[in-house]
């Protein structure tokens, strides 16, 4: 079987893009992306989804390697995001009698896009398409990550299309299966991927686990990161936990700091919940941490806390941007504390309280509030602030 078989008849036709900044704009890529491709070679052609259109050359290369001039039948569009879908026109040019597979909303998609409506085959939810000797069968999974997603199973070879679940930042090291690579280099990234894309949609997540929950995967070949076999049951887990909203034990101090006085009381506070036994720890100043490895390890741990100076009257920037993005992905069920500061008029340890409090957040400490420079008492303080939550975090364990 050459590396880019898969499985028998399925073969990996994807790029890896090692030079894109900022993911959607937004979010960093310092180990690289992968858009995943793939083939699927019955009597019939199918290849499932395309790449980013910069890479669109590469794919039709692969995509040669394997089926040299013959022609591609269909292709099956599992998620309209242009980093899938922006190589779909250039396709179409290069096979013309290629059917556009897609549910009603993908295709209203591609024609909105991509003005492409014609040679189109619109299914539904648990449709089959025969590529005679293989089928495929098309899995509805609304907002895995946009309204259209859809997951594409094909029964013969008990292989996953899973389009953006499943996936991770992190471009391919060589190898294209988690047996052929490492795949301790991507959980971190899986975990920053969900927490920055998909985190929002925990619940269509969840609806989608259930759904697929009864087909015997052995294989999972997802839009980004590596084919998933031996890893495969991890994965499921990984995504389940995180898509449930579900924090280990740990704790991620988040703060804002202009002059240091802030950040004296975050350093005290770590440093005496570390004294008190409790931990992993995780220390971010917003004013320099990436935010999507922020949120990944809000995520991943089950108590927060943050700080920050009143600035403006309302909180400090960076901290405000830290609040609206959990807020965004309604992020439930973290135990928090907080703690503020001012120079004249406090704001900021009023305002986490009360962010707290729509998060319905589990509060199980007095803030602590500093007015100009950190003194003895505030610190004192901190550490009451520090071991009052470390009591509760081993209540709560025994
Ligand atoms: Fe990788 Fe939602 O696209």
């Amino acid at each position: 079987m050459s590396i880019t078989e898969i499985r028998p008849d399925i073969r990996y036709v994807g790029v890896n893009d090692r030079t894109t900044t900022r993911f959607e704009g937004l979010w960093p890529l310092p180990q690289g992306v992968s858009y995943n491709s793939y083939l699927v070679v019955g009597e019939r052609i199918a290849l499932v989804d395309t790449v980013e259109e910069r890479f669109g050359s590469r794919l039709v290369e692969n995509i040669r390697c394997e089926i040299g001039d013959r022609a591609i039948d269909y292709l099956v569009i599992n998620h309209m995001e242009p980093d899938h879908s922006s190589s779909i026109a250039a396709l179409r040019r290069l096979y013309p009698s290629m059917r556009i597979v897609g549910n009603a909303k993908t295709l209203q998609m591609v024609e909105g896009f991509y003005g492409l409506a014609d040679h189109t085959l619109t299914v539904a939810d648990g449709d089959v398409l025969d590529l005679g000797g293989l089928t495929l069968r098309f899995h509805l999974t609304p907002m895995v990550h946009w309204p259209e997603t859809m997951v594409t199973w094909c029964p013969e070879r008990r292989v996953l299309f899973s389009g953006d679940a499943f996936g991770t930042f992190g471009a391919l090291d060589g190898g294209i299966t988690d047996s052929e690579l490492d795949p301790d280099r991507y959980w971190d990234e899986m975990r920053r991927y969900y927490a920055a894309i998909v985190g929002k949609y925990g619940a269509p997540v969840q609806k989608a686990l259930s759904k697929l929950a009864g087909l015997p995967i052995e294989t999972i070949c997802p839009t980004h990161g590596p084919v998933w076999q031996r890893e495969a049951a991890r994965v499921v887990d990984l995504y389940d936990r995180m898509s449930r909203y579900e924090g280990e034990p740990g704790v991620v101090v988040a703060y804002g700091s202009m002059y240091g006085n802030t950040e004296r009381a975050a350093e005290r506070i770590a440093r005496t919940l570390a004294a008190e036994g409790v931990g992993p720890i995780r220390v971010y100043n917003l004013s320099y941490a990436e935010p999507s490895e922020v949120l990944r390890d809000i995520f991943r741990f089950d108590t927060l806390v943050v700080g920050g100076p009143t600035y403006n009257g309302a909180l400090f920037p960076p901290v405000r941007q830290l609040l609206d993005l959990i807020a965004a992905r309604g992020i439930p069920r973290r135990r928090f504390a907080w703690f503020g500061s001012f120079t004249w008029a406090g704001a900021s340890a009023r305002l986490l309280g009360e962010f707290a409090g729509q998060m319905k957040w589990e509060c199980v400490c007095e803030a602590v509030e500093m007015k100009q420079g950190a003194t003895d008492d505030d610190c004192r303080r901190c550490d009451a602030l520090a071991r009052a939550l470390a009591a509760h975090i081993k209540q709560a364990a025994r």
